[in-house]
Formats: C-alpha cells, structure tokens, sequence
C-alpha cells in the first residue's frame, strides 16, 4: 500500500507503547483457546456499584442525554468540592474544579493548559505509562527522576535536585504509584516542596489510588505538607479505580481558578464535556457511601499478602511491598542474562514475553514504565488466579539457566 498521508511531526516523537507487542500476544494466544491467566489489567476487577448503576440509568431514563456545561454539571462540582473538602480538608469553589472523559483526560488538559515547547516536566520513574508521552504531546520534555526499589521508590532530594533545570516547569506525583504502589514519604515531599516553592513549579498530583491504600494513618500529600502550594498545585482525581468505574469515563481535576479555567477552553473545543449519563452515575459516587473501596481494598489485602510471601520465597526475587494501589513490581534482574532454549533473556520485555509463552501469563514488562529491571502484575484478579499465576511464575523462573 502507498501512504499518500503523512502523520504530523508530533506523532514521530511519540513512541508505541511496549505493552502493545506483549498484549497482541497474549490476546491471540488466548483465541487459540490458551489459558492465559492475565496479570496485566490496570482496572478492579469488581463492578460499579448497583447504586451507580442505577444512577446511570435514571439519567437516561429522564433524557438527561444532552450537552452539559463543559467544565461539569454544576452538583457535581459541587458534590466533589464537598467531598474534598470531607475527606482532605481542603477548600475549592466549584469554579476551581473540571470533570473530564477520566483521570488521564485530565491529566491531558492539565498538559496542553501547562506545558510547552522548552518546558521541562519532572517525572519521578518508574512512572505511569502516559505521563512521558502526555508531556511530550503538549511540546514539552520530560525529565525522567529515578526512584530506586532500595529506598521504597521514595524521592531522594540529591536526584531531584539534579533533574530541576531553569527551564523546569512543573513535577507529576503519584502516590500511590501505579506501577510500584509506593507512597512519597512526608520528607520526600518537603523536598519536593521546598523546590516547587522556590522556582514556582506547577505539582501536579494524580491521586487516582488514594482510596487504596493499605497503611494507617493519613496519606502524605503534597498540599499537607505544604499548604502554600494551593495556588501552584492540580489535584488529578476521579471514580475509575475508586468505584470500579473505568468503563465510564469520569476523572476530575481541582486547582487554581485560571489553569482550570484554561482547562474548560481545552475540552469545549474538544470533547465539550464529559458524558452527561456518567457524571450522573458519578454523582452517586461521591455523594453515597464511601464503604465501596473500602470494601475493594478489605478484598486486596489478602491476595496482596499472598502474592508478596510468594515472590519473597522465589529465589533472587525481590518486591517492595506497595502500600497502596493495586499492583506489585517484582525485580526480576537477577535473571536477566539467563536463558531457555537458547534464548537469552536480556530485558523486562524478554521476561513477560517468556512468561506468556512458558507460563501463560500476561504481565507488563517494566520497560513501559521506565524502569526494566521489574515486570508488574496486577493482583486486581481472583485469588484462585493468583495461586496459580505465581505457581507458573516461579515454575517458569526456575527453568532459567
Ligand atoms: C496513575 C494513573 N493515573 C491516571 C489513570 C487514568 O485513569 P482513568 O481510567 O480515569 O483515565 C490511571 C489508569 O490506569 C493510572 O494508573
């Protein structure tokens, strides 16, 4: 075929992603009738709450089915100021708050209303998948902070110093992590702030996993560590992983009144507003019980434990235990360089490809999230699978010479 259209320059930088390659795999395996057992799935594996449902439906039986206000129907803003202001203390107006097509929409909109060419975006790694590509996608640059697995992927200050520039803009936090499910410590944040007070860096916090988190006691949080940065900071949030929600497309961003408003001029000249049947159903989300996640989280724990002792016995495999989220990121390096059937295993991305294929089970090597001496698995699956899944990894593991 002769390619008469030639994609934007912008879409050469952006690379693919390398779940993909692992991802076709696993899916054709599975259509040739293979037991995959999938590990790789970023979503609860519990439905949206029945009340939810039923919201979502009422809307549409009210033909609540039109165009909303773009930044969000207005009780809905207000629904997640009061919600905020509950559960964290901190105080928006309604004016201050965008609800968009989910978390990563907003994420997004954050980028294009923040970030530009000659703009550098600090972004602690391993990290999201989207964030390198969103910041790239705005024109600007991301530099990537390395986090280690010997210190809990907490933020050291000597690495961040070396990553602030002058051209640096802003910093995305994400705590709980998804891929590590670490959580920035209270000191780790005050370095953070300290540089964001100084040189005036937007923080840009995705707290999408702040509803599971698996330690007592409050959440750090950037803006409790330090209030000041109320003004120069986003609160990246919304219902996909706090109410089984993905499917609906609910995310919400709260800061200051002129990024947001910068925000609204980005979705009423692209998507307009999010589902107007959504935002109803994601109304009864925040204004009903909050006992779902907990309950979600209450049915982690113990598929966490499990999987977290049995990586811990697989020799020379090691895994910090997350404290939130719902996710573990073995470091399985000590078995890069060994083989099977003559083929060597070099990379993360060599590693889940061999899982699929000796133990037919689907991870996501670490590569895609920048870090590729760890593969993550999602334990957001039943525990039957679990068993299973860790009893084939190791198997797999062992076969390694
Ligand atoms: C860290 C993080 N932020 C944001 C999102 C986006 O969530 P949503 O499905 O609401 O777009 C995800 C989804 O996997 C995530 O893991």
């Amino acid at each position: 075929m002769t390619t008469i259209l030639n994609v934007a320059e912008r879409m050469l930088q952006i690379k693919p992603s390398p779940t993909l390659a692992v991802n076709a795999k696993a899916k054709a395996l599975k259509a040739s009738g293979a037991d995959i057992l999938n590990f790789s799935v970023g979503e609860p594996d519990f439905d949206t709450p029945a009340h939810v449902c039923a919201a979502g439906k009422d809307a549409i039986d009210q033909g609540f089915t039109r165009y909303t206000a773009v930044p969000g129907i207005p009780e809905l803003r207000e629904a997640i100021v009061d919600r905020i202001k509950v559960d964290k203390g901190w105080t928006y107006g309604a004016d201050q708050i965008q609800v968009c097509c989910g978390g990563k929409h907003g994420l997004y909109n954050m980028a294009m209303s923040l970030f530009g060419p000659g703009d550098e975006v600090i972004v602690p790694t391993p990290y999201w998948v989207s964030y390198p590509p969103i910041i790239e996608l705005a024109g600007a640059t991301p530099v990537l902070l390395p986090l280690s697995d010997t210190d809990n992927f907490d933020i050291k200050e000597s690495e961040l110093k070396k990553c602030a520039t002058p051209r640096t803009k802003g910093i995305i936090l994400n705590s709980p992590s998804n891929p590590t499910g670490a959580i920035f410590s209270n000191e780790a944040l005050r370095s953070v702030a300290d540089m964001a007070l100084e040189n005036k860096w937007a923080v840009i916090s995705d707290d999408i996993y702040d509803t599971i988190v698996y330690e007592d006691g409050p959440l750090p949080h950037i803006l409790n560590v330090e209030p000041k940065l109320m003004d120069q900071t986003l609160v990246l949030n919304g219902v996909s992983k706090s109410f089984a929600m993905t499917g609906w497309r609910i995310g919400y961003t709260a800061g200051p009144k002129h990024i947001i408003a910068a925000m609204n001029k980005i979705q009423s000249q692209s998507t307009s507003n999010a589902s107007s049947v959504a935002q109803k159903a994601a109304l009864a989300a925040v204004l009903g019980p909050q006992d779902f996640p907990v309950k979600m989280k209450e049915a982690f724990v113990p598929r966490l434990d499990f999987i977290i002792d049995k990586l811990e016995s697989i020799p020379d495999v090691t895994c910090v235990r997350p404290k939130g989220a719902f996710y573990v990121f073995p470091n399985l390096s000590a078995y890069y360089g060994k083989s099977f059937n003559g083929k060597v295993i070099g990379n993360s991305v060599d590693m889940a490809d061999f899982f699929l294929d000796e133990a037919l089970i689907a991870s996501v090597p670490g590569a895609a999230f920048g870090a590729d001496d760890f593969v993550r698995f999602s334990f957001a699956t039943s525990m039957d699978i679990i068993k299973e899944g860790m009893r084939r990894l190791e198997e797999a593991l062992m076969k390694l010479t």
